[in-house]
């Protein structure tokens, strides 16, 4: 059976793909800050291994990258985030809590997939998501502001794109979603669909994944989004 690893899995749209794909009977590497209290992710039945990850923190990605050596990795989904403060202003910006955001949400995930590519490599699926935003598309920029959650989500979609054609040759699909507006504590409740309806999309999309589709942005129901 395939092996999914996730980031951030211990709530949100996490916690929602690793009760999917547990639910398929797929190995999950479900990985998380506190795994010695994972809440609701110690619930979900099914073979399940919890694994403690700062994504931040590169030594703790080298090591888990070690731990799990020999181990393939089917599915590898990006998925850990954070927006940072919101509805700053250019006047009042907070630089330091950019640099957080940006550590977060793109340095990170660009650490993650370089430390597990020999696991993705090695599985029979290799496929690795990177969950974006819609508020990284240039495009769809019509409400200005946001400067921090929309510029770290731009850069990881040019991250990814990059590392798309670079591991192209193993033979590697990369390709990053925007989820939807999701009612998790990041989308809050008012957000316009349930984590159910998200990870429902997004798991159907990456099913349907092919090497045709290497370095693209798509939307959670797997049709294409502009940069
Ligand atoms: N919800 C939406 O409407 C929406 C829309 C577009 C994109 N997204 C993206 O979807 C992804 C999941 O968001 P969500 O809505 O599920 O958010 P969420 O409910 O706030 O959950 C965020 C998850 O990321 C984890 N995380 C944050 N920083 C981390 C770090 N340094 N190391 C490891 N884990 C870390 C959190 O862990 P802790 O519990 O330890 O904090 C939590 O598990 C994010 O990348 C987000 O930007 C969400």
């Amino acid at each position: 059976m395939a092996t999914v690893m996730i980031t951030g899995a211990n709530r949100g749209i996490g916690l929602e793909f690793t009760r999917h794909y547990a639910a398929d009977g797929w190995t999950v590497l479900a990985t998380c800050r506190n795994p010695i209290a994972p809440g609701e992710l110690a619930t979900i039945e099914g073979d399940i291994q919890v694994h403690g990850l700062d994504v931040t923190n590169h030594a703790q990605v080298d090591r888990l990258a070690r731990d799990l050596d020999g181990t393939a990795i089917d599915l590898l989904i990006n998925n850990a985030g954070i927006y940072g403060p919101r509805g700053m202003d250019a006047d009042g910006m907070d630089y330091a809590a950019w640099e957080d955001v940006l550590r977060t949400n793109t340095l990170a995930p660009l650490k993650v997939a370089a430390a597990f590519t020999g696991h993705v490599a090695a599985s029979t699926e290799r496929k690795l998501i990177t969950i974006s935003s819609i508020m990284a598309s240039i495009a769809e920029n019509s409400g200005g502001g946001e400067y921090i959650y929309r510029s770290s989500k731009a850069a990881v979609n040019m991250v990814m794109k990059s590392f798309a054609i670079d591991v192209a040759s193993r033979d590697i699909v990369v390709a990053m979603f925007h989820p939807g507006w999701v009612q998790t504590d990041m989308g809050g409740p008012q957000a316009a669909i349930d984590v159910a309806t998200s990870v429902d999309g997004l798991t159907k999309a990456i099913a349907g994944l092919s090497a045709a589709d290497n370095g693209k942005f798509f939307n959670y129901d797997g049709s294409p989004l502009p940069w």
